[in-house]
């Protein structure tokens, strides 16, 4: 194995179709990303079947233009690394089995990659100077998670949502308010003009012993605000986009807050998944960890929503370890970081 290997990165767990070459050293070669949201939009949510589909028909064609981008051949590939779950099954299975047809006929390694690990090392590509362990926020659509990360491979989590992940309850709000898809980035843009304090509106679980999230009853709370008013106005969305972003911050910051005092030995904050490009958010967590004087590490916006460079550089640690998987590897739908995690008291089946 070369001491600067090239890895051949692919991901296709959701609705975004992405490959991309990233090296040992932690140069990014070449990297393409293809939103599915224009087909998506109609239905105001991610439709499985056309996810799978828009993947079969962009991925092989995004495999050739990332590698001919980098001028490279696949013969120059040292390993093929492929988000294998959790997810979307069928889009999850289109990623591996092309990464598996390409690691056969180029005879080389095989990665399969957890999508959430993808995310939870994504600020090492970007920081060569983090160091485990570290806590990490993984704030995503399908996830919202307090993980001690003490190695590659090696994850505890400190706390989940017994509900809604917060990037789930950022869409729902955004489709309440009418705000359209994806949600989150349309409810940060329309909570930029509105007041924070106009409605009152529940921190689900903040204060209390319990490490867990809860975002439930605060979309309740959004619904039954936006429903009651007369003739809702911009002004109004924008208020109640305001006041619901700062509750999902508040609880953030005091469910973080909690974790790093469980975490002494925590070398940095760091937060990662698409909720984590909202900028309020990461200023809020920045001061968080400003008051426990550690340092706070966000990759960049295009790092922190689903991206092939993550799922290569996870691919990366993972040949430096000898980790590398069989052309039996399986795509799951569901796989948590932590298999030693309980189920949190009333939590849905969330990996
Ligand atoms: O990590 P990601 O791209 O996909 C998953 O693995 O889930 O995260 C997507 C989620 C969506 O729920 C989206 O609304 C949310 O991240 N998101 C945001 C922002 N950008 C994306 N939430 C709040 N503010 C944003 N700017
Ligand atoms: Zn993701």
């Amino acid at each position: 194995m070369t001491a600067n290997p090239l890895i051949l990165g692919i991901e296709s767990s959701c609705d975004e179709t992405a490959v991309a070459l990233v090296r040992g050293d932690r140069t990014i070669v070449a990297q393409a990303v293809a939103s599915q949201d224009a087909a998506h939009r109609p239905f105001g949510g991610v439709v499985p079947e056309l996810a799978a589909r828009a993947h079969v028909e962009r991925l092989t064609p995004m495999i050739a233009e990332v590698l001919a981008a980098a001028g490279v051949r696949l013969a120059d590939v040292d390993a093929i690394a492929a988000t294998a779950g959790p997810g979307l099954i069928g889009g999850v299975m289109v990623g591996l089995v092309t990464a598996k047809a390409l690691s056969f006929a180029a005879r080389r390694p095989l990665i399969a990659v957890n999508h959430l690990e993808g995310h939870a090392l994504s600020p090492r590509l970007v920081d060569a100077g983090l160091d485990f362990p570290y806590l990490l926020l993984l704030v995503s659509g399908g996830h919202c998670q307090l993980l001690a990360v003490h190695g590659v491979g090696r994850y505890r989590r400190l706390a989940t949502t017994i509900d809604d992940a917060a990037g789930e309850a950022f869409d729902k709000v955004a489709k309440i308010l009418g705000l359209g898809f994806p949600g989150g980035p349309a409810v940060e843009r329309a909570a930029r003009d509105g007041d924070p304090g106009r409605f009152k509106l529940p921190r689900p679980l903040a204060g209390t012993n319990e490490p867990h999230f809860s975002f439930a009853g605060l979309k309740s709370a959004v619904l039954r605000a936006w429903t009651v008013l007369p003739d809702p106005a911009d002004t109004d969305r924008a208020d109640l986009a305001a006041g619901f972003q700062a509750a999902v911050i508040d609880c953030l910051v005091d469910r973080t807050g909690r974790a790093l005092r469980a975490m002494p030995a925590a070398t940095a904050l760091v937060v990662a998944g698409g909720v984590a490009s909202n900028t309020a958010v990461r200023e809020h967590l920045a001061a968080l960890a400003a008051t426990h004087g550690l340092p706070f590490v966000a990759p960049p916006p295009w790092l922190c929503t689903d991206n092939a460079a993550m799922i290569a550089w996870a691919g990366a640690e993972r040949l430096a370890l000898g980790l590398v998987d069989g052309l039996n590897a399986a795509a799951r739908p569901r796989w948590p970081l932590d298999a030693d995690a309980e189920t949190a008291r009333g939590a849905g089946i969330k990996a």
